[in-house]
């Protein structure tokens, strides 16, 4: 018995790289060559800079050194000029406990004191902050033994979810070393950009009294 067979049959894709079908191959090494001419020309944060002159500018970012005391140890650290102290608090020097909520100085999630004044982190550019001492969560705490009013925070069960506390935490020493504490009243409005998404204010504000009485 025969079997017949076609005269020519066609070679697999990608076997023969004189075929005038594109193989495997030679698509790779196209798709390289596009890839490297679009990075050449400039695909910078997912926009195609086609002018070179701009590309070039885009990609050196102007970057400043900074000094600064973070919880009362020194750090410098180069960033980028556009760089939040949020940003260098959380991504450069790994201290997460100031949160990044709104991004934009609506939450006071991010509170820090700068220089002894509450800040919106998010809000506060880093290469602004030469010499300036920044104290976070992170730095109240003597050791093992909690600031006053983190301890008022767990005594009067002042939080459910967390995410807000750092912040109102941090708010509330400076409330406190402002006096703005005369009253329930005071405490609430000189809180007030705060946010507790949780709805903790009233037991927020009996630790900020608790401990504004015992100082
Ligand atoms: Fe800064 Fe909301 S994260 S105010
Ligand atoms: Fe959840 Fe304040 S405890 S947002």
């Amino acid at each position: 018995m025969t079997t017949d067979l076609p005269e020519s049959v066609p070679p697999p894709t990608g076997a023969d790289e004189s075929s005038s079908e594109p193989s495997r191959r030679t698509f790779i090494g196209t798709s390289t060559a596009v890839g490297g001419a679009v990075l050449a020309s400039g695909l910078i944060g997912g926009t195609l800079l086609t002018d070179p002159e701009e590309a070039a500018a885009a990609s050196t970012t102007p970057s400043t050194r900074v000094s600064l005391t973070v919880n009362g140890t020194r750090r410098t650290v180069t960033v980028d000029n556009r760089t939040s102290l949020l940003d260098l608090l959380r991504e450069h020097l790994r201290l997460t406990g100031a949160k990044k909520g709104c991004n934009a100085g609506a939450c006071g999630a991010c509170t820090v004191l700068v220089d002894g004044r509450r800040v919106n982190a998010c809000l506060t550019l880093a290469v602004r902050l030469e010499g300036a001492e920044v104290t976070t969560i992170e730095g109240l705490a003597d050791g093992d033994r909690l600031h006053p009013l983190q301890q008022a925070f767990i005594d009067q069960d002042a939080f459910q979810c967390g995410y807000c506390t750092p912040g109102q935490i941090v708010s509330g020493v400076g409330c406190i070393q402002e006096g703005h504490t005369g009253s329930p009243e005071e405490i609430r409005e000189w809180m007030s950009g705060n946010i507790c998404r949780c709805g903790c204010y009233v037991k927020i504000v009996r630790a900020v009294e608790q401990t504004a009485r015992r100082k």
